[in-house]
């Protein structure tokens, strides 16, 4: 044992102790002590039987004169604890106030559990669990109001491990540990503080079951030492369980083995798979300590995202986990994979919403077009395109058979934006997301994932979604592709603009109610889980302030004016922190990097902004766009229509909308009209609702109409892509297929 030093004592004065069932035994014990340190001492016994029969004044009385005769406060108390209020008036109306309470008066009737009584239970619980409740409550509010409290409850090693003959007794006892448990939780920001513990000494309860030494060796002073400190002021310790006798004293915590997953994603979970199971969840190898309620949850967020039925949940980079199926899928065959995505319906409302989470305000008089669905003006802002081809994606994105995503290890690494017309401020969109490619960084794995977002048959937005998952590299995939959108660092000269704006310590919480609600941007603890001092604000968040800046500054505001936008998410933001925009204008394209003002971390990099002049016109360098080769082939589909004319129309019934894109964007629409009178070929979108909308480059177009490309697979690779009713798109074939002698 360590050398005692001579040490302050821990003093009570001015404090007020109420002990229940203090006439004797372990009452009597804290009673004299709490006492002896400075308190003032409520005495309360209601001097029963061991068995709860019968009562008298004589043992508080005596407890009470025995203190005050050593010179210390006491005042008795007779009432049963099932009175609490009263109890506590005694101290209320003696000393003015209640600061500990020590939930120690019990009684006890052992049977044997087929010969427990109705009484025996409703007694038992009575005592012990309901006066331990209507005591503590009585005082609660004084404890708040002072912002000090210490309470005690009395549990038992028979509720902690059972003992015969006392069922009543153990589901009192542990009933009282849930009751502290919770106490401890609502009472700590008022510091109040409420700690268990299970003694064993000698006392007349314990007389009848231990053997006399031990009765005598295990005093109830023993015991006393570790209620006054866990009361102290200076004890911090809360919602603890202490076992303690002999002058001995051990902390009791959970433990909880790594257990065992014991279902797959969207199949039953069967009794068979449990026993199959049954010895990896049970066994305690490298078993864990749970602590709390939020232990117990994030290990359920955790199966779910392993599971992944779960959108859209952490991205803490620890391990890697993009693992391939035990079906021998791999990685690389989920190249090409088609997502399922659900239609965005929308009304004004997602707009504004996503206009207040990037930070717009009506301090600023030309941000109302996009806050007030009456303004003239009133517009989506261009950023939002991110957000309907967002909806339901991580979901569908952890259904691809092969693809088995550890959520926990996604990181939103690069997102690029393209927009075909300004968004409609409110409609249905339905989006197209395709596995475009998968890279192997070796530190991680890459996803592509392309995104088409459809208004009706119109296409409005492209986005290409950059995921990083850490750790799952090394699978043997390529490094880079062509698919991705690269970013593009800004000129080394300083800024040509800046703009700056205060993110609100809300910016997160307002944020993901336009559809993420990942916990990372809100909840404390799911931050730290994931290594972030505090939740962070999502990386498309930042983009939407940055979008807007570029806007303001060079195109007053004019949404027709915004063509495309590419980020990289260098460093996470902390909402309250002031962000700002740099930018530079080389042409149409203005370069963009964001910073958080305070730490001067760079947030955005690589990131450009493109305004809509860039497509057809020259660009900076002089050159122009190549001249488009599939215009040739619609100029000879011209040609075949007029002279076949009704007889096709007849034969086919059917609009069809091209989008011919180069570099990655539309470069020029064609409208076959096979419907209505002799049918028509033009230049545009559809002047008439388009059965089925195609898109694919104009190489590919070629390739296909030569006969090189098979349709089948340059739509199952991602190549074409097509929108509407796809059985007419066979049709198209007796069209095409004489262009192979092209
Ligand atoms: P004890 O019988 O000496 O003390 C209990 C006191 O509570 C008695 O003075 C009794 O008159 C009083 N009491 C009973 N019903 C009451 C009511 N309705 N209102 C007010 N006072 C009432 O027993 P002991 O051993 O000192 O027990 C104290 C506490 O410690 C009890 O809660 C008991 O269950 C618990 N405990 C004791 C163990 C031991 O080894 N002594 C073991 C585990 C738990």
């Amino acid at each position: 044992m360590a050398e005692m030093l001579p040490a302050v004592p821990l003093r009570l004065d001015g404090k007020v102790a109420l002990v229940t069932g203090a006439g004797g035994g372990l009452g009597r014990a804290y009673a004299l002590l709490f006492a002896e340190r400075g308190a003032s001492v409520v005495v309360n016994d209601l001097g029963g039987d061991i068995k709860g029969e019968g009562k008298s004044s004589s043992a508080a009385d005596r407890v009470v004169e025995e203190i005050r005769a050593k010179g210390g406060n006491a005042v008795a108390s007779y009432d049963s604890v099932e009175e609490g209020e009263k109890i506590v008036q005694t101290a209320l109306d003696t000393y003015g106030r209640i600061d500990i309470v020590v939930n120690n008066a019990g009684i006890l009737r052992d049977r044997s559990f087929a010969r427990t009584s109705d009484l025996d239970w409703d007694l038992i619980q009575r005592v012990h669990l309901r006066g331990s409740f209507k005591v503590t409550r009585a005082a609660w509010n004084h404890m708040k109001n002072q912002n000090y409290g210490r309470i005690i409850m009395t549990a038992s090693t028979s509720g902690i491990y059972g003992n015969f003959g006392q069922a009543n007794y153990s589901a009192a006892k542990l009933g009282l540990l849930g009751l502290s448990n919770t106490l401890a939780i609502e009472g700590q920001k008022y510091n109040i503080q409420c700690n268990t513990i299970a003694p064993t000494a000698g006392s007349r309860l314990t007389e009848t079951v231990l053997p006399q030494e031990l009765v005598d060796a295990l005093k109830p002073e023993f015991i006393a030492p570790l209620v006054v400190w866990l009361c102290h002021e200076s004890c911090q310790e809360n919602g603890s369980l202490f076992e303690v006798g002999a002058g001995w004293i051990g902390k009791l915590r959970w433990e909880r083995t790594l257990g065992a997953i014991v279902r797959q994603n969207n199949q039953q979970m069967t009794p068979e798979a449990v026993r199959d199971n049954w010895k990896q969840i049970c066994d305690f190898d490298n078993a864990t300590k749970p602590e709390s309620g939020r232990d117990s949850i994030m290990t359920l967020h955790e199966v779910l995202n392993k599971l992944g039925t779960k959108q859209g949940i952490s991205t803490n980079p620890t391990s890697g986990s993009l693992q391939t199926s035990t079906s021998g899928t791999n990685l690389i065959e989920a190249i090409g994979k088609r997502l399922s995505a659900p239609e965005y319906a929308y009304t004004n409302l997602q707009p504004i919403l996503y206009a207040l989470g990037v930070g717009m305000t009506t301090k600023d008089p030309d941000h109302l077009k996009f806050l007030f669905e009456r303004n003239e003006e009133f517009s989506c802002l261009p950023s939002f395109g991110v957000i309907p081809a967002q909806a339901g994606m991580f979901g569908s994105l952890a259904s691809v058979p092969g693809l088995n995503i550890d959520f926990t290890k996604l990181l939103h690494g690069e997102q690029y934006l393209e927009l075909y017309k300004p968004l409609p401020t409110s409609g249905t969109l339905k989006s197209e997301c395709i596995i475009a490619d998968i890279l192997d960084k070796g530190s991680g794995a890459v996803l592509l994932l392309d995104v088409h977002t459809y208004n009706e048959s119109d296409l409005v937005c492209f986005n290409q979604f950059s995921l990083f998952v850490v750790g799952a590299g090394g699978f043997g995939g390529k490094r880079t592709s062509d698919k991705v959108k690269v970013t593009v660092n800004p000129p080394s000269r300083p800024p040509d603009a800046t703009m700056t704006d205060v993110t609100s310590t809300n910016q997160a919480a307002l944020y993901r109610l336009n559809g993420d609600w990942n916990p990372l941007h809100i909840d404390p603890t799911f931050a730290a889980f994931g290594g972030f001092t505090k939740p962070i604000l999502h990386g498309l968040c930042t983009m939407g302030f940055a979008a807007r800046h570029v806007l303001k500054q060079y195109a007053n505001n004019d949404v027709t004016k915004f063509k495309s936008i590419k980020v990289r998410f260098a460093k996470p933001v902390i909402p309250g922190q002031t962000l700002e925009t740099e930018m530079w204008k080389e042409g149409n394209r203005i370069h963009l990097r964001a910073k958080v003002k305070e730490n001067n971390e760079v947030v955005l990099t690589g990131a450009y902004v493109d305004l809509v002049d860039t497509v057809h016109k020259p660009r900076d360098d002089g050159t122009s766009m190549r001249e488009l080769q599939s215009d040739l082939v619609f100029a000879e589909i011209s040609r075949r229509i007029q002279d076949v004319g009704r007889e096709m129309v007849k034969k086919v019934n059917a609009i069809f909308q091209w989008d011919i894109t180069q570099e990655g964007k539309i470069a020029t629409q064609w409208t076959i009209d096979l419907k209505n009178d002799s049918g028509e070929l033009y230049r545009g979108a559809a002047r008439h609702q388009a059965d089925t909308t195609f898109m694919l480059s104009d190489e590919d177009f070629m390739q296909l109409v030569s006969g090189k490309l098979n349709p089948q697979k340059a739509f199952f690779s991602g190549k074409l892509h097509i929108k509407g009713n796809i059985m007419h798109s066979q049709k198209l074939e007796m069209i095409l297929k004489d262009y192979a002698k092209l």
